[in-house]
């Protein structure tokens, strides 16, 4: 079938170098794309291509990260000036490490909200992935949506990516909406995450399309890590609390609306609830990875609404071939309404997201490695954080042969802050922070949380802290990141070890 309903646009069918020479030196471009899923495959490819004969860059904002080498060719060959809201690239990461690049790191709620309000500069070209293009024009998307339907909103010119690998059984999945600007916002109305509140379509003013590009590429799938011994008993600890606060009455075996972020632990935590006695369970997140359609199929999960949807290459062709199976339980929005606060707020999500460490009274850093170096960025992590019904991070409790503890003194980056954290988790055990002070609180995630090599000299610590400093949150300013320090100098942040 003709993947173009619209003859209007049959003249603006061209090869994707040539699209990628509509766009001018200093654009703003926002493209489709969010987590790998969705993203441009051939008009961005092909921008990095033209920028490495030729000096011409970009502000480039997109969902989330993008798949393949796209971010690392655009970054390597200079070709992007900002870059915002999330990456997740290696070489991209060095670019901004290495301060080839300004990056901006954003919550993902926020992107189209700074667009709108006009705290940004607004978009001038919108590249958007789709599967169709209905009658009047309009795109019908592909496995994202991410920003895409305010990009085209704002966008005073857009390239259409269409992409042939993804089923037609696609329309009807997708529920896209444009917010008002203020003072004439609306409420998000959604009750219940099957809700639909906008169209199965993203809007399209046909006279912006300037070009129209055929790709066959698909998505790059996702690597997932099967479930370790520390992901699985940071499973176990999370399934535990939750099995608790069923016998309390607090929660019912459906629970409330999961939400789970990027990552290998967060993909094994959820993984955990296929043999586990919860049923009925419903899923209001971002990144839709592989454990929700194993939830699925085990009979687990009977809804899910996000944004995206991040697969490996296994689970992609179960998901493609059967999208119909699939369809009546699914629902994708744009990242603006998957990660609303007001939304989050009002369903009582249930937040799991990854830490990369957290500190003794609970405050967490998603983003930073030892301060400086950012890692991938805070995703959606915060929008959901602050305004879950529960809020928890995961995390081991010591990596790379146990050098590296990801409980310390005092975090490098503060991404969630103490006010904003309910529950940790790593392989040791559980600490439920709700209710406690500060003081109590690092009692229990000392207590529970950290490795055995480091339990001793964080307990000194704290001790310490009190002792010396005392106040409401005590630390020994001159010691404070002594465990970063160390790592850097040794190699480990063990006492008395040197790798380097
Ligand atoms: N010090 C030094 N390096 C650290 C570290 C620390 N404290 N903590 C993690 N790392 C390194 C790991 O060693 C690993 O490096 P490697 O690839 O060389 O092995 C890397 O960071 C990633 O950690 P990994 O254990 O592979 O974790 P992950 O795949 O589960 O990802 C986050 C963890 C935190 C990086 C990831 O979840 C993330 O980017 N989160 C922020 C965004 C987010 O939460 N979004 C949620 C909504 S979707």
């Amino acid at each position: 079938m003709d993947r173009i309903l619209y003859s209007h646009y049959n003249d603006k069918v061209m090869a994707a170098d040539k699209a990628a020479l509509l766009i001018e030196n200093n654009n703003v471009v926002g493209a489709s794309g969010f987590t790998k899923a969705g993203d441009s495959k051939s008009v961005l490819p092909a921008f990095a291509k033209r920028a490495a004969n030729e000096e011409v860059a970009i502000t480039l904002i997109t969902g989330a990260s993008l798949g393949y080498t796209t971010d690392a060719d655009l970054a390597e060959n200079n070709a992007l000036i900002r870059r915002m809201p999330f990456m997740a690239d290696p070489a991209l990461r060095k670019s901004i490490n290495d301060y080839k690049l300004k990056y901006i790191d954003q919550h993902l709620s926020e992107t189209v909200e700074q667009l709108i309000c006009g705290h940004i500069a607004p978009i001038d070209v919108a590249i958007i992935e789709a599967s169709l293009i209905d009658e009047n024009g309009n795109i019908i998307p592909t496995t994202s949506i991410g920003n895409s339907a305010f990009f085209a909103a704002q966008a005073k010119k857009i390239i259409i990516e269409i992409n042939t690998k993804i089923p037609l059984s696609f329309k009807g999945v997708h529920d896209c909406v444009v917010p008002n600007s203020y003072p004439d916002r609306d409420v998000i109305n959604i009750q219940n995450i099957t809700d639909r509140i906008g169209e199965t379509f993203i809007k399209i003013d046909p006279e912006k399309v300037i070009a129209v590009v055929y790709t066959d590429i698909t998505d790059q799938p996702a690597v997932i890590a099967e479930p370790d011994v520390k992901t699985t008993a940071i499973s176990n600890h999370l399934l535990n609390f939750f099995e608790n606060e069923v016998k309390k009455g607090k929660l019912t075996y459906s629970l409330l609306p999961l939400q789970a972020g990027i990552g290998k632990v967060a993909n094994s935590v959820l993984m955990g609830f296929k043999n586990s006695n919860f049923k009925n369970l419903t899923m209001y997140s971002e990144v839709l990875q592989d454990s929700t359609f194993d939830l699925i199929d085990s009979g687990n999960l009977d809804f899910a609404s996000g944004s995206s949807i991040t697969v490996s290459e296994g689970c992609y062709e179960r998901l493609i071939n059967n999208f119909n199976d699939y369809k009546d339980k699914l629902v994708l929005r744009p990242q603006n309404i998957s990660n609303a606060p007001e939304v989050v707020r009002r369903l009582g999500i249930i937040g799991i997201n990854t830490a990369i460490e957290f500190d003794i009274y609970g405050n967490v850093n998603s983003t930073h490695i030892s301060g400086s170096k950012m890692m991938n960025g805070i995703g959606g992590s915060g929008d959901f954080a602050r305004n879950a019904y529960l809020s928890i991070f995961v995390c081991p409790s010591a990596s790379k042969e146990n050098n590296i503890s990801h409980v310390v003194p005092m975090v490098t980056h503060h991404d969630h802050t103490e006010h904003d954290v309910d529950i940790l988790v790593t392989d040791q055990g559980l600490a439920d922070l709700r209710g406690l002070a500060p003081r109590e609180r690092a009692e229990v995630i000392i207590e529970n949380c950290v490795h055995p090599d480091f339990k001793e000299e964080i307990r000194d610590y704290f001790t310490r802290a009190c002792e010396q400093t005392g106040g409401q949150t005590p630390h020994i300013l001159e010691e404070t990141f002594k465990f970063h320090t160390r790592l850097k100098e040794t190699g480990s942040m063990q006492k008395n070890k040197t790798l380097v």
